[in-house]
C-alpha cells in the first residue's frame, strides 16, 4: 500500500500532466484568484507534477512573493527567481511551520493513505489566516453516456480495473467527496467547496486524461492489445461521451 501508482513511467507522464493542466488549471486559477492572491504572497505547491500551477502562482505573486514547489519527482519543475523546487515527500518530510499564505495540492492527497495526517501537516505550514486549497477527484461518477454497447462495456472495464489498481495502492477513490469535511475536521475555518460532474467527449482534455492514465498502467490492465487500442480510439472519438470524475475543490483558512 502507498506506492505512487504512476511514478515509474517517465516518458508517459508529459502527456498526462498536459491533460491535467488543460482540464484543471482554469478552475484552480479562478479559485485561488478569488482568495485575493497578490504580489507578496508566500505559496507552497505540493506535488507540483508538471509545474503549471507553480509557474502561474509565481507570476501572480511576483515580484516580491515566492513559491516553493515540491514533488517526489522534480524533473519537470523549473527553478525561477521566485520559485524554489524541493524534492520532498510530503508524507515523511518536514515542512516549516507558520510559513505560507497559501498551500495548494491537486490530486496528491487522493493517492496517499496518510492523507489526513498530511492535511494536518499542510495546515500547520500555513501562517494564521493563510489558505489551504485542495483540488481532488471523486472517481465514482464516471459513466458512459454515449457509445455502442460493447464499447460502453469496455470503457467501464477500464474504469473498474484502474480504480481497483488505485485502491490497492491506497488511493481513496471518492476522497474528493469528503474534502470539505476533512478541512473542517482539521480545524480550518471559512471552509467552502465545489463539486462538478462534466460531460467529457472523446478528444476533450478529460478523455485525454483517461487515455493517458490508461497508458500509464497499460501493463497492469487485463485487456488484449486490440481492446486497449479500441479504448484509445474511443477516448479520441467525438462519438464517445462519458460523465466525468467529479472535480472537487475545497478551501479553508487557518
Ligand atoms: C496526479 S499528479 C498531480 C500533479 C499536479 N499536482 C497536477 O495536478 O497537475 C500527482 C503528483 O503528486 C506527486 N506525489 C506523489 N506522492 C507524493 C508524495 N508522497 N510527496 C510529494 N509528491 C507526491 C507525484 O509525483 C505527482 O507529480
Amino acid at each position: 500500500m502507498g506506492t505512487y501508482l504512476f511514478g515509474d513511467t517517465a516518458e508517459l507522464l508529459d502527456p498526462h500532466f498536459d491533460a491535467l493542466s488543460s482540464l484543471l488549471d482554469a478552475g484552480t486559477f479562478a479559485r485561488v484568484e478569488q482568495l485575493g492572491i497578490a504580489n507578496g504572497w508566500r505559496c507552497l505547491e505540493v506535488g507540483g507534477g508538471g509545474g503549471s500551477v507553480a509557474n502561474w502562482l509565481a507570476d501572480v505573486v511576483a515580484p516580491s512573493g515566492h513559491v516553493t514547489v515540491t514533488d517526489i519527482d522534480v524533473s519537470r519543475l523549473e527553478e525561477r527567481d521566485n520559485v524554489t523546487v524541493l524534492e520532498h515527500d510530503v508524507v515523511s518530510g518536514v515542512l516549516p511551520g507558520n510559513a505560507y499564505d497559501l498551500v495548494h495540492a491537486r490530486l496528491v492527497l487522493f493517492h496517499l493513505p496518510a492523507r489526513e495526517a498530511v492535511l494536518r501537516k499542510l495546515r500547520d505550514a500555513l501562517r494564521p489566516g493563510g489558505w489551504l486549497v485542495l483540488d481532488e477527484f471523486d472517481c465514482l461518477p464516471l459513466e458512459v453516456l454515449s457509445a455502442a454497447p460493447d464499447d460502453a462495456k469496455l470503457i467501464m472495464r477500464v474504469k473498474n480495473a484502474l480504480l481497483t489498481l488505485l485502491d490497492h495502492t491506497g488511493a481513496e477513490l471518492a476522497w474528493g467527496a469528503r474534502i470539505e469535511r476533512a478541512l473542517s475536521d482539521a480545524g480550518l475555518h471559512d471552509v467552502s467547496g465545489s463539486r462538478e460532474v462534466q460531460e467529457w467527449e472523446g478528444g476533450s482534455s478529460g478523455c485525454r486524461l483517461l487515455a493517458t492514465t490508461a497508458r500509464l498502467v497499460r501493463a497492469k490492465l487485463p485487456l488484449s492489445d486490440d481492446e486497449f487500442a479500441r479504448y484509445l480510439e474511443l477516448m479520441a472519438s467525438p462519438e464517445t461521451v462519458v460523465s466525468s470524475y467529479a472535480i472537487c475543490s475545497a478551501q479553508g483558512r487557518r
